[in-house]
């Protein structure tokens, strides 16, 4: 476990050192950054990479302080954003150093999380990982939120710095801010870190709903003439495995109706993000009297639940005398 956990931290790491790693903090808490892990080293001096200051160890009163790997912030102030090097001395006077790019967003009240994430997404199958709580000795997780809501309820699993999700589906997607406390010398720090989730759910159903037509529309028509009745539902996100948008006609499905005045035809597609939807048309080649006393139901089933809408036809007005 421990060895999977590592590796997910070191990927994490590695993907996001190639440039510089980008720390988003919120105003007010504590932050402790950390110089990507060297093995063997003699020391690491940390500073100011506009500046070149160096940033001393902890002394007494101090909110900004350095200790080997580790760079403090003790709370975080929005004049702490910026840019920060760490240089690591390795014992053949060889260095390497880093830059570390620090963010901190002002707070605001009702705001939990910043508006811009830099944290790697998690685009996995429900393991949410929190945020730099490594770099932190003995923090607290208390709580997690997504979109600033407590998350609660027996789909969500909270264990050590992660949050498991049970079965992420694509409504899972979103931010995922946990906060955690963190105690340095007696004072006691908030620390929240947040990080989106996007769901590897291939697809999951809504209640299905249909657009057109509604239920008890009175459609107009001429004896003779053709008719096109079309009938469009959203079913869910992504492709549904179950995705049933049909027509009958007196509760007959169309197929087992006169083929030669009846067929349908249906097609789906996708919209704003990537609702599912299902269109199905009656073409009717020849409007008769009978279907003037006849329900048009549209008919739609996916794999929460079944809905319908019937329609009737009616002459067009000036026809009425002709009757
Ligand atoms: C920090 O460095 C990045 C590039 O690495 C740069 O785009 C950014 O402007 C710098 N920030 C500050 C506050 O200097
Ligand atoms: C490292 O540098 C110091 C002083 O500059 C020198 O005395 C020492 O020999 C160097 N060590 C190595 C391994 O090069
Ligand atoms: C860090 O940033 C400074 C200033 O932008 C730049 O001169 C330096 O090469 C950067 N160092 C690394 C290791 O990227
Ligand atoms: C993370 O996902 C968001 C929303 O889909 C996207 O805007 C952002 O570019 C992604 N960030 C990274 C680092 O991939
Ligand atoms: C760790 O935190 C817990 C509760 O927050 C506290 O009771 C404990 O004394 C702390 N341990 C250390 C070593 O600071
Ligand atoms: C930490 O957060 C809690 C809950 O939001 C708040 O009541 C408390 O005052 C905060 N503590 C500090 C030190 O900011
Ligand atoms: C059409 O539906 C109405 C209302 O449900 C019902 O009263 C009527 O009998 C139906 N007509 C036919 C031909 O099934």
């Amino acid at each position: 476990m421990m060895g999977y956990v590592r590796l997910i931290f070191l990927s994490t790491f590695l993907s996001v050192s190639m440039t510089s790693e980008t720390f988003d903090a919120m105003e007010g808490e504590a932050l402790v950054i950390k110089c990507p892990r060297r093995n063997s080293f003699v020391k690491v001096t940390w500073y100011h990479t506009d500046t070149n200051k160096i940033i001393p160890a902890e002394e007494e009163g101090s909110r900004v302080f350095s200790s080997k790997l580790f760079l403090w912030f003790l709370p975080t102030s929005t004049e702490d954003s910026g840019n920060y090097t760490c240089v690591i001395h390795f014992s053949s006077n060889r260095t390497k150093s880093f830059n570390m790019s620090v963010w901190v967003h002002p707070y605001k009240k009702g705001v939990c999380f910043p508006s811009q994430i830099r944290y790697p997404n998690d685009t996995g199958r429900g393991k949410i990982v929190c945020p730099t709580i490594d770099n932190y000795k003995n923090a607290t997780l208390i709580q997690w939120y997504k979109d600033c809501k407590p998350l609660q309820g027996e789909r969500y699993l909270q264990k050590e710095k992660y949050i498991f999700i049970n079965n992420p589906r694509k409504e899972d997607d979103g931010h995922y801010t946990c906060r955690f406390i963190y105690t340095h010398k007696g004072n006691v720090f908030n620390v929240s870190a947040t990080r989106i989730f996007i769901s590897k759910a291939k697809h999951s159903p809504l209640p299905p709903q249909i657009l057109f037509p509604k239920d008890k529309d009175v459609i107009e028509v001429e004896l003779g003439a053709a008719l096109s009745l079309k009938c469009q539902a959203r079913l869910g996100i992504k492709k549904q495995p179950l995705d049933v948008v049909t027509w009958d006609v007196n509760n007959i499905q169309v197929k087992y109706l006169d083929f030669s005045r009846f067929h349908e035809e249906s097609h789906f597609f996708e919209g704003y993000e990537q609702e599912y939807y299902r269109e199905t048309t009656l073409h009717i080649t020849e409007i008769r009297k009978e279907d003037l006393q006849a329900n048009f139901t549209c008919v739609v089933v996916n794999e929460m639940h079944n809905t319908r809408a019937t329609v009737r036809l009616q002459l067009k007005a000036q026809y009425e005398g002709l009757q």
